[in-house]
């Protein structure tokens, strides 16, 4: 088990690097879907600023900074307007939120990241993530009925990618960065961050040990490689010739 995933680690390495994604989520429909009604064209040159430390694309390169490549515009615009009116806080964000002061605007940059690639994950590094990785795909998919955990797949859909129709709720997770995944789960959990809606995030987040935390965002943060894995997942297809 352990050694086949080591090869399709080995090989989706290519894959990430030829920048075909094995997941759904890229079809014209899916990415018009997301980036509602903003102009991603014109965003471009608005989301300046943001790139700093959003990265070009979407895909910064320090986990202090979300990835934002694919991830639904009224998402992105939510966060932002609670940023601005302080339901959420950050000290740098708050700032970089506040000098976004036109609607329009707002609807451009998200559209741009939105429209972008889906962010995607990295390869697990050592047995220790490996065992880390397959724990937090067990409570994603399944909660944890001793503690009450609830599961994840239920509201974030697999692999943390969303739901393909009009789930524009729940953030795409699968493939951000792990400690950023870590941050904002304690967050929820220490009320630090309380804007989700009707407290959903903080209800399941008191359920999770710190260690449960690190296991999902080890899931979530690592490329796919064994059972969430599609089966027509190109990874597999090329394993297969070998
Ligand atoms: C100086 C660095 C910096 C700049 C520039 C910046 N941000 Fe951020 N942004 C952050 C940090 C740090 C966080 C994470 C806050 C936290 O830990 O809760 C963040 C979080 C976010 C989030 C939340 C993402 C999520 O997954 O919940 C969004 C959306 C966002 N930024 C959008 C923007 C936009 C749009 C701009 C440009 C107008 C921008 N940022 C500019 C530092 C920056
Ligand atoms: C009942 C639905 C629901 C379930 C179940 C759920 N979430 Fe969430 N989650 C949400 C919503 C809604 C948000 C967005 C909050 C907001 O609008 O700021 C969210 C936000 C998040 C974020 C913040 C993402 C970001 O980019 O900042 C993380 C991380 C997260 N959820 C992880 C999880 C994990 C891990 C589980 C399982 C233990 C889980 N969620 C279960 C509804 C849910």
């Amino acid at each position: 088990m352990l050694h086949r995933n080591k090869i399709i680690a080995a090989v989706s390495t290519v894959v990430l690097l030829t920048a075909t994604s094995a997941f759904a989520g890229e079809s014209p429909s899916e990415i018009k879907q997301r980036i509602g009604l903003g102009d991603p064209v014109a965003g471009k040159d608005k989301a300046a600023l943001c790139q700093g430390c959003h990265g070009e694309d979407g895909n910064s390169a320090s986990a202090t900074f979300p990835k934002l490549s694919g991830q639904w515009s009224d998402y992105i615009q939510k966060q932002v307007r609670e940023f601005q009116n302080g339901a959420r806080y950050n000290a740098t964000m708050t700032d970089m939120a506040l000098s976004v002061d036109n609607f329009q605007d707002l609807f451009d940059i998200a559209a741009y990241f939105a429209s972008q690639k889906t962010m995607g994950g990295t390869l697990i590094e050592n047995e220790a993530e490996q065992k880390l990785y397959l724990e937090g795909q067990k409570l994603y998919m399944e909660g944890n009925e001793r503690t009450g955990a609830f599961r994840c797949i239920k509201c974030h859909g697999e692999y943390g990618k969303g739901q393909p129709l009009n789930n524009n709720l729940f953030p795409v997770l699968g493939g951000q960065h792990k400690d950023y995944l870590i941050k904002q789960l304690t967050d929820f959990k220490t009320e630090e961050r309380e804007n989700d809606r009707s407290g959903m995030m903080l209800r399941i987040t008191t359920r999770l040990t710190d260690h449960d935390i690190e296991a999902l965002a080890t899931y979530l943060s690592r490329e796919p490689v064994s059972p969430a894995a599609p089966a027509s997942a190109p990874a597999a297809t090329t394993v297969s010739k070998n």
